[in-house]
């Protein structure tokens, strides 16, 4: 198995967190911020945004899964769910990566029926020709092309999500 180059260097990934921060902080200005990550992929991520984020909120996550290594079931299995009441909330779901669209799909249904004040989707890597589901992403980190990548949270059958960087990642024959 190959990891290959960094795709987003850490310097990269740490710079733009800090623009999609700025615009969420002016964006939430006097608002009742939820911050919700979708794990497992999405822990680095958020815990980069949040710390950069600087309006107050609060943190949720829902744990949710659907892949066997690099496929999907097409199935969103939830392990775990927001404790936090959503009403009167501006729910802002931060994900990892928007493939299928499928898992956000699924999670973005489910929390609009707990009827929060606002829902809007932020996402580090948007794989758009993949997307099977059209959602709304509101914040977008980087396009990517359609190649499996990992590190920064992301996985292959749950390992690479420690790197500190984005790379593509290939199988060996
Ligand atoms: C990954 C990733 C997203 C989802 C994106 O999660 O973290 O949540 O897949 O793919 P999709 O748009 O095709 O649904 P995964 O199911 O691998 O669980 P994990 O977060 O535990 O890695």
């Amino acid at each position: 198995m190959v990891v290959g180059k960094p795709i987003f260097t850490v310097e990269q990934i740490q710079g733009r967190v800090r623009e999609l921060a700025e615009v969420i902080s002016n964006d939430y200005e006097g608002k009742n911020l939820l911050a919700v990550g979708i794990l497992r992929g999405a822990f680095m991520f958020l815990s980069d945004l949040v710390r950069a984020i600087q309006v107050p909120l609060t943190v949720d996550f829902v744990v949710a899964g659907s892949y066997m290594k690099e496929s999907t079931t097409g199935e969103v299995k939830v392990y775990y769910d927001v404790r936090e009441d959503v009403k009167e909330r501006d729910v802002l779901l931060v994900e990892d990566i928007v493939d299928t669209g499928i898992t956000l799909n699924h999670i973005r249904e489910r929390m609009l029926l707990k009827r929060p004040r606002s829902l809007k989707i932020c996402t580090l890597l948007d794989k758009k020709e993949k997307r099977l589901v059209d959602i709304p992403l509101d914040y977008v980190g980087f396009q990517i092309p359609n190649e499996f990548v990992v590190g920064y949270g992301l996985d292959y059958d749950n390992r690479y999500r420690n790197l500190p960087y984005i790379a593509a990642f290939r199988k060996t024959i």
